[in-house]
């Protein structure tokens, strides 16, 4: 059982991007049912990682099919020209990679005038001093535990660790984990600092079903 952070609760992401495409409005329907607590949608240009996936119009029929948060991961170059889009599509928040754009405090500023929550995403290789100007002005931090670009990665040993170390920059930002996060490594985060837990192949490609893989993320968590 993880020790969670004092009073807070652990949140559960579905990323949509191990999801059957072709049910989209069932598989974001049944993790809602099965009390995830926000969809991810994954956005990839095929530059700033390499691969690529969804635009504005699947954040829209996630936004349909459902009454959740979502959040719009932005693993994409340039980011600052596509936030209006994502936000009037139904984005409730924004990640920008911190990698990606070399105007992050204005980029952060913009989405909060979109009216959006604003979060930065560090890839594995990028410490979290870098954050340390930023971190006053953003909701949340995604601390990708894969190099991002694929689901079913994994998980990277190093990362509760990288955690720490970031919660000792904020105590109050909320610390989200991205990559490779299942029952036997959402422990491990949440001991560290994290309460929010995106989670792809663990929820949509679990033998027992969407419910089940929630299910199990939280009964390791406690
Ligand atoms: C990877 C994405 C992740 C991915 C997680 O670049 O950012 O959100 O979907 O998938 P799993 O949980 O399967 O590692």
């Amino acid at each position: 059982m993880a020790h969670r952070p004092a009073g807070k609760r652990i949140e559960v992401v579905p990323s949509i991007l191990s999801a059957d495409l072709g049910r989209l409005t069932a598989q974001v329907q049944e993790a809602e049912a099965a009390g995830a607590d926000r969809i991810q949608v994954d956005v990839m240009d095929g530059h700033f990682v390499p691969n690529l996936t969804f635009g504005p119009g699947i954040v829209a029929a996630v936004r349909a099919a459902c009454s959740l948060p979502i959040e719009a991961h932005l693993m994409v170059e340039r980011p600052e020209e596509f936030l209006s889009a994502f936000v009037s599509a139904g984005a409730t928040l924004i990640e920008v990679q911190v990698e990606a754009t070399t105007s992050l405090y204005r980029t952060v500023q913009t989405i909060h005038q979109l009216g959006a929550q604003a979060g930065v995403a560090i890839n594995p290789a990028t410490s979290v001093e870098d954050l340390r100007e930023i971190l006053p002005y953003v909701e949340l931090v995604n601390v990708m535990t894969v190099e991002p670009g694929f689901g079913g990665q994994k998980f990277i040993p190093g990362s509760p660790e990288k955690i720490r170390r970031l919660r000792t920059l904020s105590s109050s930002v909320e610390i989200e984990v991205d990559g490779g996060i299942d029952a036997s490594t959402a422990p491990l985060v949440v001991s560290a600092g994290a309460s929010v837990l995106v989670a792809g192949n663990s929820v949509y490609g679990y033998r027992g079903g969407v419910a089940a893989g929630i299910k199990a993320i939280r009964d390791a968590v406690g």
